[in-house]
């Protein structure tokens, strides 16, 4: 396997990939409900959550447009400082909603100031948030933040999406008050694509019940009518919850603090890497990601040229996103990658300098 040091989708274990392989099932039977059960408590201890966990057909996108299309009627705050999180804007005003902006420069976390001043200006019934900015490598403060929602504005649900984080980082729902997380398959969960997974809080759940013209694909009360019999309305995406079974088990298997922190681990290696060697990292220090760092390309050297060298060597990495396409480029340390990797990956680059 060569590994990839891309944001996802990432590479995923023989033995998770073979998992899809198995003979299909109708869904509408006890051996899937069976499934279904057992991979929604085993993913529950993943999100650190008593509540419901949702299985999407869809990638980490469509449970953003569920978010705001289930708990938001009219005013939404979306706290912006990346690319996935002015998708969730964008998501928000083309599904009809009043979204607001609050706009922290690229590479800057969302902090519970900024947030306060907002909350104190208007009251929103949702704010979203992204935990883990996979643009920049900011990774936000997502349980202050949520502290002061909770202190300022009670009501106001928390919407997170935690697409690049889940499953590599700690993030505690229930502890800290979430109403709303979601994640997708191919990050750090370490699967293929095409899966999302997401959790909804029971004061989130009745907020939707108000809501009007919450769709039909993503209609959490329509899922949510089927989760309680251990199914889903439409057909699921049943070779990705093979592997979903057999990914949750390993990760067990490895642990989940022992998980977290050989993330962290990889992070410092790259992030100290960049900054030895003149290049300033995008995230401001004390908000830097534990999966994906951007690093300014200070010494102006093309990207094309690092990852065609880098692929004759088997391996990898991401350009910069979006407008820091040209002058940035991204090492993502998440899902199956062990130190080891990083330090391949780091001396090969260091002989392309060189
Ligand atoms: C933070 C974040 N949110 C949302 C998305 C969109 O997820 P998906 O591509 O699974 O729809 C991504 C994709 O990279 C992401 O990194």
């Amino acid at each position: 396997m060569s590994p990839m040091f891309v944001p996802g989708p990432v590479d995923v274990a023989p033995e998770v990939l073979a998992a899809q392989a198995r003979p299909m099932m109708p869904h509408r039977s006890k051996e899937f409900e069976t499934l279904f059960q057992r991979t929604a408590e085993k993913a529950q201890k993943l999100f650190y959550t008593q509540n419901r966990i949702f299985q999407g057909t869809a990638s980490g996108s469509g449970m953003q447009e569920a978010g705001v299309r289930n708990f938001v009627q009219d005013t939404v705050l979306a706290c912006v400082n990346g690319a996935f999180a002015e998708r969730w804007y964008d998501v928000a005003v083309a599904n009809g909603k009043q979204a607001d902006r609050l706009e922290v420069e690229w590479g800057k976390a969302v902090t519970p100031d900024l947030l306060e001043d907002a909350l104190r200006k208007k009251h929103y019934e949702a704010v979203t948030i992204v935990h883990n900015e996979t643009s920049t490598g900011v990774q936000n403060p997502v349980q202050e933040l949520a502290a002061v929602v909770q202190e300022l504005s009670p009501d106001t649900l928390v919407l997170v999406d935690a697409v690049s984080s889940l499953g590599g980082v700690k993030i505690e729902m229930d502890a800290w008050g979430i109403d709303f997380l979601l994640t997708s398959s191919q990050k750090c969960l370490a699967l293929p694509p095409g899966l999302s997974l997401a959790s909804a809080s029971d004061r989130a759940m009745q907020k939707a019940e108000t809501v009007k013209n919450r769709g039909w694909y993503f209609d959490l009360l329509r899922m949510e009518k089927h989760r309680l019999k251990d199914s889903t309305p439409m057909t699921p995406a049943m070779p990705l919850i093979y592997a979903l079974d057999v990914q949750l088990d390993r990760i067990f298997v490895e642990g989940l603090e022992e998980r977290f922190a050989r993330h962290a681990a990889m992070a410092a290696r790259v992030q100290a890497w960049a900054l030895e060697r003149g290049m300033p990292l995008v995230a401001a220090e004390g908000y830097r990601s534990n999966t994906v760092t951007a690093i300014h390309n200070e010494r102006g050297f093309p990207v094309a040229e690092l990852n065609k060298f880098l692929f004759q060597r088997g391996m990898r990495i991401a350009n910069g996103y979006g407008g820091l396409k040209e002058v940035s480029f991204r090492i993502a340390h998440m899902g199956e990658l062990q130190l080891s990797d990083i330090d391949t990956l780091l001396s090969a680059m260091d002989e392309f300098l060189a």
